[in-house]
C-alpha cells in the first residue's frame, strides 16, 4: 500500500503555471551566457559556470531550452536549443567524452527532443549516432551495460541504476530505425537491473558488480551514496522514474511490480517537507544536504506511471508528485535571480562519506538535472507532455 500525506499542500493549476513563468524567464534570462557553451553539472555558491559540452550532464540545459519553447512558444528558445544540437552532432561525430553510458542522459532531452519538436535531421542523425554508441557498452556477460571505464575491466564491471534513464534512448532508436537491435539490448540491461539492484526491502543498489569470467552477479556496492548497504536518494529516484519508463514501453507487470516497491520505500524515508536528504539513510536534522533533485525526479516517475494504473491508483500518484512540487515551488525554487542562476536550490550532486568512493562536488547547490527535472513535471502538470524520454 503506497503511504499517502493526507492533508498535505498541493500545487494548484495557477501555481503550476506561476511557476512554469519564472522558471521559463530565468531560463530566458541565461540564454545570452549559455548559447555556445554548456552549464556546468552544479553551480557554485548558487551560480553556474559555463563549461565545454564534455560532462555527463550537458543535455539537461538544452531540455530546459526545449521546455521553455514548449511554454511559450517563442522561437528565440527554439533558436537556441538547436544551436545547442549543433554542439551535440559535433560532440558524438568527434567522440568527445562519449566512452560510457550516459548518451540517453546526454541525448534525449536536446536532439530526441529537438526532432520530435521540430522534426531536425540534425538531432535525429545525432541521436541516433549516440544510441549506437550505447549499445558498443552492452556485455553479453551478465546481459548489461557497462557504466564506466575500459570496457571488460574487472573494477568496472557494473551497471548503475541510474541507467534507466539512458535506455529510453533505445526504445527510441528502435522505433525512428525499425532496428530490433537496440530494444534487445534495453530489455535484457532492464532485466538484469530488475533481478539484481533492489534489495528485498525495496532499497536499491547505486552500482551493481558482475563477474567478468562467468557473468553472474557479484555484489552492490555504492559511489555516490552515504555507505553500500544505505540508499542513495537519487538512485532510488532513478530507480522509481526508471522503472515507469521501463513500463511506458514494455508493459512486463514485473516493471509496474518494482515501480510500487521502489516508491513505497522512498516514500518511507521522507522528511516533513517531502524532499529527501541526500541519501535515505538521514530522515531529520539540520547537518546533512538535502538533495532537491531526487523529489522532482520521483515526481515525473509518478506522472508518468499515473497513465497507466486505475483511476484510484493514479489519483494518488498524482496527489504525491502535487505535494512534492509544493513543497519545491514554495521553499526551494529560486525567486530571486540575483541569488542564483539557477531553478532549484539545494541539490546534492556528490557527497563525500566516511565510507564511500565519490568526488566531492555540487553539494547543497543547484544541479542541472535538477532544473530540468522540474521543468519536466511542472511541464507534465500543464499539458499532456509528448516525452523526450
Ligand atoms: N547519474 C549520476 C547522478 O545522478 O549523479
Amino acid at each position: 500500500m503506497i503511504k499517502a500525506f493526507p492533508g498535505k499542500p498541493e500545487l494548484t493549476d495557477s501555481e503550476v503555471e506561476e511557476a512554469l513563468v519564472r522558471a521559463t524567464e530565468q531560463v530566458r534570462r541565461n540564454l545570452p551566457k549559455f548559447t555556445y557553451v554548456s552549464q556546468n553539472h552544479s553551480s557554485v555558491n548558487g551560480f553556474y559556470p559555463p563549461c565545454d559540452n564534455n560532462q555527463w550532464t550537458c543535455g539537461f540545459w538544452p531540455g530546459e531550452i526545449w521546455l521553455s519553447y514548449e511554454y511559450t512558444g517563442d522561437d528565440i528558445f527554439r533558436y537556441a536549443a538547436l544551436i545547442q544540437v549543433e554542439s551535440f552532432l559535433h560532440r558524438i561525430e568527434n567522440h568527445i567524452e562519449v566512452d560510457h553510458h550516459d548518451m540517453g542522459f546526454l541525448y534525449s532531452p536536446s536532439c530526441v527532443a529537438a526532432y520530435k519538436l521540430t522534426g531536425s535531421e540534425k538531432g535525429k542523425k545525432a541521436a541516433i549516432l549516440a544510441a549506437d554508441q550505447l549499445i558498443t557498452r552492452f556485455q553479453p556477460k551478465g546481459e548489461f551495460l557497462q557504466a564506466w571505464g575500459k570496457l571488460g575491466a574487472k573494477e568496472n564491471y557494473r551497471y548503475i541504476i541510474d541507467c534507466l534513464l539512458n535506455v529510453p534512448l533505445l526504445h527510441w532508436a528502435s522505433e525512428v530505425t525499425g532496428d530490433e537491435k537496440y530494444r534487445d539490448i534495453a530489455l535484457r540491461h532492464t532485466a538484469t537491473c530488475l533481478k539484481y539492484s533492489i534489495r528485498p526491502d525495496n532499497s536499491t543498489y547505486h552500482t551493481f558488480f558482475m563477474n567478468p569470467e562467468t557473468g553472474a552477479p557479484d555484489h552492490g556496492a555504492t559511489c555516490q551514496g552515504y555507505r553500500d548497504d544505505s540508499a542513495w536518494a537519487r538512485g532510488q529516484a532513478w530507480g522509481v522514474y526508471g522503472m515507469a519508463l521501463s513500463y511506458r514501453y514494455n508493459r512486463n507487470p514485473a516493471y509496474l511490480d518494482a515501480f510500487r516497491r521502489v516508491t513505497e520505500f522512498y516514500l518511507s524515508r521522507l522528511p516533513e517537507d517531502l524532499v529527501p536528504y541526500w541519501d535515505l539513510t538521514f530522515m531529520s536534522g539540520e547537518e546533512e544536504p538535502r538533495d532537491s533533485s531526487s523529489a522532482s525526479i520521483v515526481a515525473c516517475g509518478l506522472l508518468e506511471m499515473a497513465k497507466y494504473v486505475e483511476p484510484q491508483e493514479a489519483e494518488t500518484y498524482r496527489t504525491l508528485a502535487r505535494q512534492m512540487l509544493k513543497s519545491l515551488a514554495d521553499c526551494y525554487s529560486v525567486k530571486d535571480p540575483k541569488t542564483s542562476n539557477g531553478l532549484v536550490l539545494h541539490g546534492t550532486y556528490s557527497k563525500k562519506s566516511p565510507y564511500n568512493t565519490c568526488t566531492p562536488e555540487g553539494v547543497d547547490e543547484c544541479v542541472s538535472w535538477g532544473d530540468y527535472f522540474y521543468m519536466e513535471a511542472l511541464t507534465r502538470l500543464h499539458k499532456d507532455w509528448d516525452l523526450y524520454w
